[in-house]
């Protein structure tokens, strides 16, 4: 049996062409079933449906032997244990620091200011801050990070950016790009080994069906 550990939304339903390229078709949308765990049409593939961040965990741990994760998950997890063979260039955004419209951070940021800074995304935001050596206050949160500077939590926040639609709702402004976000196909290292066959050949569908740009 191979597991492939997904999550609900843009990643399961971008996964869902390659998955047709591999010959795997789900049985059932994980949109409108509450199923965890969804059979599909091959009896020797099954999905398991896992929160976005906790898909590397599966298959670190082997609970799944691959499963599809943002590149910001897999930069928070740590990536031990797992093979990363593939960029599906699926589920594209971007990690932006944003603040309040009519707050001047550049202006901050040249003052030397200390700066609080909302995220889920606390390594890559870390990281981020010290390569541009900012002064900042780190304050995990774990969704709603718009929130954090209209209700006095926070200056900044760092977050994913697609459309810019939630941002502009809450009138913040993307003020600096932290970096680029697709989605990449984790491995289970001894998986790879064990059930070398059945996966090298959904990794190869997979990798000829994401297409010329990836
Ligand atoms: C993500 C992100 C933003 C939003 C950005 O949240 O955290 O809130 O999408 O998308 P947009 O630029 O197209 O508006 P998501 O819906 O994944 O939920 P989350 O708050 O749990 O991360």
């Amino acid at each position: 049996m191979i597991t492939i550990a997904l999550s609900k939304g843009r990643i399961f339903e971008e996964t869902v062409p390659l998955l047709a390229a591999a010959g795997i078709v789900p049985s059932e949308d994980p949109e409108r079933s509450r199923k965890l765990i969804l059979s599909t049409n091959r009896a020797d593939v099954r999905l398991v449906i896992v929160r976005a961040s906790d898909v590397p965990t599966y298959v670190q741990h082997g609970a799944a032997d691959l499963g599809v994760a943002g590149y910001d998950v897999l930069l928070e997890h740590g990536g031990a244990g797992l093979y990363q063979p593939l960029d599906l260039e699926i589920a594209r955004c971007r990690l932006m620091v944003a603040v309040p419209r009519g707050f001047d951070y550049h202006d901050a940021v040249k003052q030397g200011a200390r700066l609080r800074v909302a995220t889920k995304y606390v390594e890559s935001a870390r990281e981020h801050f010290a390569r541009k050596g900012v002064h900042v206050d780190l304050i995990k949160l774990y969704g709603s990070m718009e929130l954090a500077p209209l209700v006095g939590l926070a200056d900044a926040i760092v977050d994913l950016v697609s459309s810019g639609g939630t941002l502009a709702a809450n009138d913040l402004v993307a003020v600096e790009h932290v970096l680029d976000v697709s989605s990449r196909l984790v491995v289970n290292q001894a998986a790879l080994k064990l059930k070398c066959a059945g996966l090298q050949a959904i990794l190869d569908a997979f990798a000829g069906a994401r297409g010329p740009a990836a």
